[in-house]
């Protein structure tokens, strides 16, 4: 099979695309932009082979170039993805894709117009726990009628300090909460169609931080499933995400403690307890698929794929928008019109 030349723009996170196209057999590495300069010498020793772009431009134009990994702030992502699309590259972007609906329309008007293979790195999916979750949920807890998912960001220093605080709007909802959103909506294969949705901003003391620092919503389902997300930022615990799943037939609670599956009421009987660690090579496997998928010419899991990251978006914004408005916001996936 044919290699595809990629380049990875951003080297924070972007360093782990950067490791997987050096390392992959159907990947080149050919360029990285990095805005940092005191990076480049660091880049240059572990990425010897390959280009440090003077700008981004240096990327988009190069005809080389197929794939483009954008891994730079979130206000960035929106006109990097454009340009993407302006160029004909492939287009992998961290979350969130932008933030603001407008935006969002604009996005899958061209992807659509240009028929550009787009995909995000919706990590969580590919975490072996969140995997067999999602296996107990369809075969083991019947019918489900409530999910809680909590985003407990437990960094609180990136935003007091690094760029989150210091762009010109980070949403806690779009660089957060949208990681369990997206899972969720995999678990259940399911829409929601209305959000409710309330923030407050108790904890970040930066007060070039403008916005909140803690959501929660609540996302209503057609089928009457109701899901509460929140996204916690100024919580005193480690990093972690965490469920919990109730069906007919059993629960699952899941923490960084690990998971546990109730199949009764009974208390004498024993919950089962369960942790699959995922090591940083399976983490890099949305952009193994995604790269595959684009070799392979797999356009229809391509498209599906895009969908579902349009979705997640939108109910961010949904949620944002409800916090602002104080009001339940109804949401139009075929128009992506978010009403009151
Ligand atoms: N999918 C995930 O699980 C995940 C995890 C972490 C971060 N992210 C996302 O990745 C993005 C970057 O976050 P991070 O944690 O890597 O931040 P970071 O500060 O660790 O690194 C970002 C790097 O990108 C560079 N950069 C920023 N804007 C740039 C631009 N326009 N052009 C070139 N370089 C640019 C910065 O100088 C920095 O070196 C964010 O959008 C974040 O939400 C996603």
């Amino acid at each position: 099979m044919k290699k595809i030349n990629c380049a990875v723009i951003g080297m924070g996170v972007g360093a782990r695309h950067a490791d997987f196209y050096k390392n992959y057999k159907y990947t080149n590495l050919i360029k990285i932009f990095e805005k940092d300069k005191k990076k480049w010498a660091r880049i240059k020793k572990i990425y010897p082979s390959v280009q440090i772009a003077k700008n981004e431009n240096e990327i988009f134009k190069d005809p080389n170039i197929k794939l483009v990994s954008i891994a730079s702030y979130d206000n960035y992502h929106y006109p990097q993805i454009l340009k993407s699309i302006k160029f004909k590259k492939n287009i992998f972007v961290e979350k969130p894709i932008c933030l603001y609906l407008s935006q969002l329309k604009e996005i899958k008007k061209r992807i659509e117009k240009n028929n550009t293979n787009f995909s995000c790195n919706f990590i969580l999916r590919e975490y072996l726990q969140f995997k067999k979750i999602k296996k107990i949920l369809k075969k083991q807890l019947g019918k489900i009628f409530f999910i809680e998912g909590d985003y407990n960001y437990g960094r609180l220093e990136k935003i007091e300090k690094g760029w989150r605080g210091k762009i010109p709007y980070y949403s806690v909802t779009h660089g957060g909460a949208i990681h369990m959103i997206d899972l969720i909506l995999w678990f259940l294969n399911e829409l929601p169609h209305e959000v409710t949705s309330e923030g407050n901003r108790l904890i970040v003391k930066n007060k070039k931080f403008k916005t909140n620092d803690f959501t929660v919503s609540l996302l209503k389902f057609k089928s009457g499933k109701i899901v509460k997300i929140s996204s916690n930022f100024g919580c005193t615990i480690p990093h972690h995400h965490s469920l919990k799943v109730f069906g007919s037939k059993g629960s699952i609670f899941h923490d960084l403690r690990g998971g546990i599956l109730a199949r009764s009421r009974n208390k004498a009987k024993k919950l089962t307890k369960f942790n699959h660690l995922t090591n940083n090579e399976k983490k890099a496997n949305v952009l193994k698929n995604f790269v595959m998928d684009i070799l392979k010419k797999r356009k229809k899991a391509i498209n599906e794929n895009c969908k579902s990251i349009f979705n997640s978006m939108l109910v961010s914004l949904a949620i944002e928008k409800s916090i602002k408005q104080r009001k339940k916001i109804r949401i139009n996936y075929k128009t992506l019109n978010l009403n009151e």
